[in-house]
C-alpha cells in the first residue's frame, strides 16, 4: 500500500468517525431535551414531567389521557378473576394524585381484596350490589377536620369526588372496569360502612369504588351535549367544530343522541343495582383501553378564545 492510498483510507475512516459522533452527540442532546424521565411516557412529553419513580404510566392506551376518560363508563359485572395488588396500588397512587382545595389532601382509603368486607360491603348498600363479584373495592374516606372549610364550604367533598374519579380513570387505564357507589351524605350508608370498616367517627366515608374485570364488552355512554355548551355568555351557542361522530347515514339524524331511558334513581343521583341474573340493562359493561368507543371528541375542539371567555364556575355551596 502506497503513501497516498493509506492517506485516502485514513480520511475516510476520520470521516466516518466523526460522522457517527455527530449523529451521536445530536441524539443524545435532543433525547435529553425532550425526552421525559419515565421510559413509559410518550415522546411528546408533556409540560410538566414526572419523575419516573412516581409515573404509573404503562400498558395499553394508559397513556392517552383523553382514550381513557372517554372509555370510562361505570362497569358493574365482573369476570371472576381477581385484582393485583399492584393494579390497587397503581389506582390508590392515581387517587391521591388528584387536585386538593389548599392542597389539604383530607383523605385515606380502604383498599380491600377480601371477599367477605366486600360481601358485606354489599349487602349494607341497596345500590352496591355489584360488590359481590367485584376483585377489589377501594373506599375514599374524607376527614372534614383536614379539609379546607368555613367560608369556603365542604371542600373535602370536592377533593374526595376528585380522588374517586381518579381511581376509576387508573381503573379503566389498567383495562378494568369500575363504578362510583355514592355513600356520603347519604346518613344510613356512611353508618354502615363505617361500622363494617371501624372507620373512626371524625371521618366520614365518602365513596366506595368497586372494580373487577368487566365482563362482557360495555360502551361509554353519549353524553355529549352541545347545547349545555355556551360561548362567553349564557344562551350564545357555542358551535363545536366535530359536532359529534356521526355516521353518514345518519347525518339528518338529531345531532345529540336520545337519552338512554334511565333507570329510576334515588334523591342522590344513584341508580340501583340489577340483580346479578338480570339480564344486563342498557348499562355497558367493559372498556378495551387501546381502542376505546369515543362518541365524540370535544377537548380538541373547543377555540382557545370560547375556552378563556367560558363563564367562571359557581362557587361551591356547602354540602
Ligand atoms: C356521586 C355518584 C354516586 C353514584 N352512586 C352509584 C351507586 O350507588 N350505585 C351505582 O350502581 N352507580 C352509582 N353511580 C354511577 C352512576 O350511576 C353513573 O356514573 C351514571 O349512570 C353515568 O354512567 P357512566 O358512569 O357509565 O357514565 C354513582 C355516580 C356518582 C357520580
Amino acid at each position: 500500500m502506497n503513501a497516498k492510498r493509506f492517506q485516502q483510507i485514513l480520511i475516510g475512516v476520520l470521516s466516518f468517525v466523526a460522522v457517527v459522533s455527530t449523529v451521536l452527540l445530536f441524539q443524545t442532546r435532543s433525547a435529553m431535551s425532550s425526552k421525559p424521565e419515565c421510559p413509559a411516557c410518550p415522546e411528546q412529553a408533556p409540560a410538566v414531567q414526572i419523575p419516573a419513580s412516581r409515573c404509573d404510566a404503562g400498558g395499553p392506551g394508559a397513556n392517552d389521557a383523553l382514550a381513557v376518560i372517554h372509555a370510562r363508563t361505570s362497569v358493574r359485572a365482573y369476570k371472576d378473576q381477581p385484582v393485583s395488588l399492584d393494579q390497587v396500588e397503581k389506582m390508590l397512587k392515581a387517587g391521591m394524585a388528584a387536585p386538593t382545595a389548599g392542597n389539604r389532601q383530607p383523605w385515606y382509603f380502604v383498599a380491600t381484596t377480601d371477599r367477605a368486607v366486600m360481601d358485606k360491603l354489599a349487602e349494607a348498600n341497596e345500590h352496591g350490589a355489584m360488590l359481590k363479584s367485584a376483585g377489589a373495592a377501594i373506599v375514599v374516606v374524607g376527614s372534614p377536620p383536614e379539609g379546607l372549610r368555613g367560608e369556603s364550604g365542604e371542600m373535602w367533598v370536592q377533593d374526595c369526588a376528585a380522588a374517586t374519579q381518579n381511581i376509576l380513570l387508573a381503573a379503566t387505564a389498567q383495562g378494568l372496569g369500575a363504578v362510583w357507589i355514592g355513600i356520603h351524605p347519604v346518613t344510613d350508608r356512611v353508618a354502615a360502612v363505617r361500622n363494617i370498616l371501624e372507620i373512626p367517627q371524625d371521618k366520614t366515608p365518602f365513596s366506595i369504588v368497586s372494580i373487577g374485570w368487566p365482563e362482557g364488552t360495555p360502551t361509554p355512554k353519549d353524553k355529549f351535549k352541545p347545547e349545555k355548551v355556551f360561548n362567553g355568555k349564557w344562551g350564545t351557542a357555542f358551535e363545536f367544530s366535530k359536532p359529534a361522530a356521526t355516521p353518514p347515514d345518519a347525518i339528518d339524524a338529531p345531532a345529540v343522541q336520545a337519552p338512554e331511558p334511565a333507570p329510576a334513581a334515588d334523591e342522590t343521583g344513584t341508580v340501583p343495582v340489577p340483580p346479578p341474573d338480570a339480564a344486563p340493562a342498557a348499562e355497558p359493561a367493559a372498556v378495551k383501553p387501546p381502542a376505546p368507543v369515543i362518541p365524540g371528541l370535544p377537548a380538541d375542539t373547543m377555540p382557545r378564545a370560547a375556552a378563556e371567555a367560558a363563564p367562571e364556575q359557581p362557587a361551591p355551596t356547602q354540602n
